[in-house]
């Protein structure tokens, strides 16, 4: 039985800051960012952008096409909780009107989150035939202001309805893992902004594809020229396309072309984006499916790596008609929309967002018609409306 990706829902900010305009602001050459680091844009997220909004938004992109009465599963994955306790997902299950018999509940390791909460959903169906798994991860980066880390933050959502016969990727039996109690990136209690060691992180996310990569090649007995492209978690294309270059060492010209091509194709909307942490490495898939022209039966490979460390390596093929369940056209329009902030407006609302809300606050949002927000708080208690 095939199991997989059926639908895919994506959601980032109405804001952003240009690349050229943040490296200006920072006495750095611009050069440094839009190719040594590989980012256009950065999303920026205001305070009625939570990570709970941005998943509701994502989710409800494809919520009309989803037969209710077979979902089973709610998994929310996240770095940026709202609630040590409570899991996000309540707040989406009750925003869109989703079931109350379904199991939920939210998971954390770092950004590779999502794919923990697809391998669960992906063995949630395989033991339940017939039901479906709603997955969303949801992320605000920020690492802070004149930090080395700040121009690859970003915020955004996706969300993805996992099933039998899925109509968009059908995952393939296998996966290598491979993980290390390290200290690369964390976000300890209290903490708003991420601590890293960006060199170090960049160091072992690179281990950890070679250990991962090497390990599927030996368990599959697939080579690399199987693959029509492979996606990467993308904290910053650059990082992703350093990995890309060890993945086609020694390819054929062919090979080497083709998985470039794709690799710079899966890259387009993290280029515009940044990072968003959990669901990045799904907004490089969508990206590709959107941008590229790949054909049925196509093998792509997916790297995930979440910092802390944990990294897994698998693979899907492209199912006959995907097209058709995509909606560039919606995502193009989203990302072309949004408003280009000043660096200065865009420090205003970064360290708004890093305050913790009072027990009783109202917010208003500039978003548009129909979209997700976070309203307000009441007793502590967050509200979301729909614009
Ligand atoms: N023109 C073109 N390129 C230039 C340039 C110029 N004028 N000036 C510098 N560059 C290049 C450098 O040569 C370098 O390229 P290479 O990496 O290919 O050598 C690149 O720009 C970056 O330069 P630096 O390493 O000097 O940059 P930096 O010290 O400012 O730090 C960073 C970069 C480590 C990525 C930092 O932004 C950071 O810490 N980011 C957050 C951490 C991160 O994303 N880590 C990734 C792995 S962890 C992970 O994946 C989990 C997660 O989501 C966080």
């Amino acid at each position: 039985m095939d199991i997989g990706i059926d639908q895919i829902g994506f959601y980032t900010p109405n804001k952003f800051v240009d690349m050229v305009d943040l490296a200006n602001a920072r006495n750095q050459d611009p050069n440094k960012f839009l190719i040594g680091i590989g980012q256009d844009r950065m999303a920026v997220a205001d305070k009625t952008q939570d990570a709970v909004a941005m998943g509701i938004n994502a989710t409800a992109e494809y919520l009309d096409q989803v037969d209710l009465e077979q979902l089973g599963l709610l998994i929310f994955a996240t770095e940026s909780g709202i609630d040590q306790s409570k899991s996000a997902s309540l707040f989406v299950k009750e925003a869109l009107n989703l079931p109350a018999n379904i199991r939920t509940f939210e998971i954390k390791e770092a950004c590779f989150a999502l794919t923990a909460a697809l391998q669960v959903a992906r063995d949630y169906v395989r033991a339940h035939p017939h039901h479906s798994a709603m997955i969303i991860g949801s992320d605000i980066a920020r690492y802070g202001l004149n930090t080395a880390g700040e121009v690859t933050q970003g915020a955004g959502a996706i969300s993805m309805l996992i099933k039998e016969s899925p109509a968009i990727i059908a995952l393939e039996d296998g996966h290598a893992s491979y993980s290390e109690n390290i200290n690369d990136f964390w976000r300890p209690n209290g903490s708003p902004v991420a601590m890293v060691d960006g060199h170090y992180s960049r160091d072992v996310y690179l281990d950890f594809f070679k250990e991962t990569f090497k390990e599927y090649l030996a368990q599959t007995k697939l080579t690399v020229s199987d693959f029509a492209g492979i996606c990467y978690h993308l904290p910053y294309t650059k990082m992703g396309f350093k990995a890309h270059r060890i993945a086609i060492q020694g390819q054929d010209e062919e090979t080497a072309k083709r998985l470039s091509d794709n690799f710079q194709l899966s890259a387009k909307y993290s280029r515009q984006v940044g990072n968003i942490y959990t669901a990045s490495l799904y907004m490089s898939i969508l990206s590709l499916l959107e941008n590229g022209d790949l054909e049925a039966g196509d093998r792509i490979g997916f790297f995930s790596y979440g910092s802390g460390a944990m990294a897994e390596f698998f693979s899907g093929k492209v199912v006959d008609g995907y097209q058709r369940r995509l909606r560039p056209g919606l995502h193009k329009r989203m990302l072309q929309e949004r408003t280009r902030l000043g660096v200065g407006q865009y420090e205003d609302i970064f360290t708004e967002g890093l305050e913790n809300l009072p027990e009783n606050v109202e917010f208003e949002s500039d978003a548009n018609h129909g979209t997700w927000f976070l309203a307000g708080q009441e007793g502590y208690v967050r509200k979301y409306q729909q614009k």
